[in-house]
């Protein structure tokens, strides 16, 4: 339980950390129909590329029962990638805080042909409304920068994986190539706030993005945090020079 004075970031606002979910949740409310759209725009389709290296690594099986959490999972597309890539044993269940987000993620859902095989929750991150040890894998992409309490949804990641299980978060981060941060930098603040507001018709919702990655804690911070959660042999890879990073660990 937060104390009454305990602050958190909302961008380059400071809040109180009992009110950050609730101004995420606005922004995703007010982006979900456009949501996938603003992605291939923003990251020039990089994000697919991203996507498919995280499933790379979570190798579903594809004889043998595979049971996957897709955490903030937002409009489907890590489970959709698990879903397909798995055998017919393989199944996915969503958890996302945001009923909008869930929706459409639903709706996109029903036209695959692997739907039966996944499973939307409405749910918090950092309190899941799943079983211990349940999960061979957790992913949670693009998603853990926007929860309130890092090391909860980290402690939850580590409670609902089985003995052996991976834990697996894709997440903006920061860029580690002299030249490229600073055209990066200067992309993201001109263009990405606009752009926002042209396709969703709020650009504040993608101003928040951008400052949220800035506050976001560096590849290496990341790992200490993971640790921390219990999760073992931390590991991080730089995925387009540190525009993003693939954070895994172990459940041993
Ligand atoms: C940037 S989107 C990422 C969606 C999806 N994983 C993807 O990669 O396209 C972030 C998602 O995290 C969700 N989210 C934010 N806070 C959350 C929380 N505490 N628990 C679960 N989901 C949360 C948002 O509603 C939103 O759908």
């Amino acid at each position: 339980m937060a104390a009454a004075g305990d602050q958190t970031h909302f961008g380059q606002r400071t809040v109180r950390l009992d009110e950050k979910q609730s101004l995420v949740n606005d922004v995703f409310r007010s982006v979900a129909t456009r949501y996938d759209l603003m992605n291939d725009l923003m990251s020039f389709g990089l994000h697919r590329a991203w996507k498919d290296a995280l499933v790379a690594k979570v190798r579903p099986s594809l004889t043998r029962p595979f049971a996957h959490v897709d955490v903030a999972g937002g409009t489907g597309d890590i489970a959709f990638r698990v879903a397909k890539a798995g055998g017919p044993l393989t199944e996915v269940t969503v958890v996302e805080v945001n009923s909008d987000m869930l929706r459409v993620g639903e709706k996109r859902a029903a036209r695959r042909a692997f739907s039966k095989r996944l499973t939307f929750i409405e749910g918090n991150a950092e309190e899941l409304p799943l079983p211990d040890a349940r999960f061979d894998a957790y992913t949670i992409a693009f998603g853990i920068r926007n929860v309130p309490r890092i090391e909860n949804a980290l402690g939850e990641a580590h409670r609902v994986l089985k003995r052996g299980g991976h834990f697996l978060c894709l997440e903006f981060s920061r860029v580690d190539l002299p030249v490229m941060d600073r055209l990066y930098d200067a992309y993201s603040f001109a263009a990405i706030p606009p752009i926002g507001k042209m396709v969703t018709g709020d650009g504040g919702a993608y101003r928040y993005l951008v400052e949220s990655i800035r506050r976001f804690p560096s590849q290496t911070a990341l790992c200490d945090l993971i640790e921390a959660a219990g999760l073992e042999r931390p590991r991080f890879r730089n995925l387009t020079g540190g525009v993003a990073a693939l954070h895994s660990a172990w459940r041993l």
